[in-house]
């Protein structure tokens, strides 16, 4: 029993029909719900006191990476209150700008590391990057002792703080030739350190 006019049995029984409207649907939703993003001071701008990394911290974040740290630990509380109870205040957007590409994730096997910067001091990373269980005798991390040994690539950061200056970070000309001379000595325990103690650390 047909009505006239418009049925909604006509898309519901084509799937070709049918995978067009969703995606117009999802294209209209994405459209509004992301593009305003985009314009909006609050996501572009850095949130007052964010600093560009310097280099050290640069360094320390490409071993971050590197070792896969973001497959156990997020960088990103959520506005709840049994987060922000446990990691203080919940992330906001401005905080990230400088990251490409942010480490936000969701897998926690360990701690949200978003406001971890300043909580210990650099021997206790020390002791706990080398081995956690000298610290944490129950914890599941794997030791990276490896880090203190190595030395921090210095030549690749001027290139990589050049890329980063191209999508927006403001690096000046004499932060990227003084970048060498900044790690010169210094290994990717220092750097991975000094990576960590400053995240979170600009919102008051
Ligand atoms: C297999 C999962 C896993 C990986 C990979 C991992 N962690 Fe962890 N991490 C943990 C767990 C579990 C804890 C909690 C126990 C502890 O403190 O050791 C933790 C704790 C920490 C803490 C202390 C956080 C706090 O608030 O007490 C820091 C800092 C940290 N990890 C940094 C790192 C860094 C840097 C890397 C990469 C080099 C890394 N983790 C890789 C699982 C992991």
């Amino acid at each position: 029993m047909n009505k006239p006019g418009f049925s909604h049995e006509k898309i519901e029984t084509s799937n070709f029909l049918m995978i067009v409207l969703i995606l117009l649907v999802l294209l209209a939703g994405g459209l509004i719900e992301i593009v305003p993003l985009f314009f909006q001071t609050s996501t572009t701008q850095a949130t007052p006191g964010v600093q560009p990394y310097t280099a050290l911290q640069l360094a320390g974040r490409d071993v971050y990476v590197r070792e896969g740290c973001y497959n156990c630990h997020s960088q990103m509380i959520r506005p709840f209150r049994a987060e922000t109870l446990r990691y203080g205040h919940y992330s906001v957007a401005g905080e990230s700008v400088y990251d490409h590409p942010f480490q936000w994730g969701s897998k926690r096997t360990g701690p949200d590391l978003a406001r971890v910067g300043a909580r210990y001091s650099d021997d206790w990373h020390r002791i706990h990057l080398n081995n956690p269980r000298d610290v944490v005798p129950e914890s599941n991390m794997p030791a990276y002792p490896w880090l203190l040994a190595k030395q921090v690539d210095a030549q690749a950061l001027p290139a990589h703080m050049t890329a980063l200056r191209r999508v927006g970070v403001p690096y000046s000309d004499a932060h990227i030739a003084a970048a060498p001379q900044d790690v010169q000595d210094k290994t990717e325990m220092d750097a991975l350190i000094a990576y960590l103690q400053v995240l979170g650390t600009a919102l008051k």
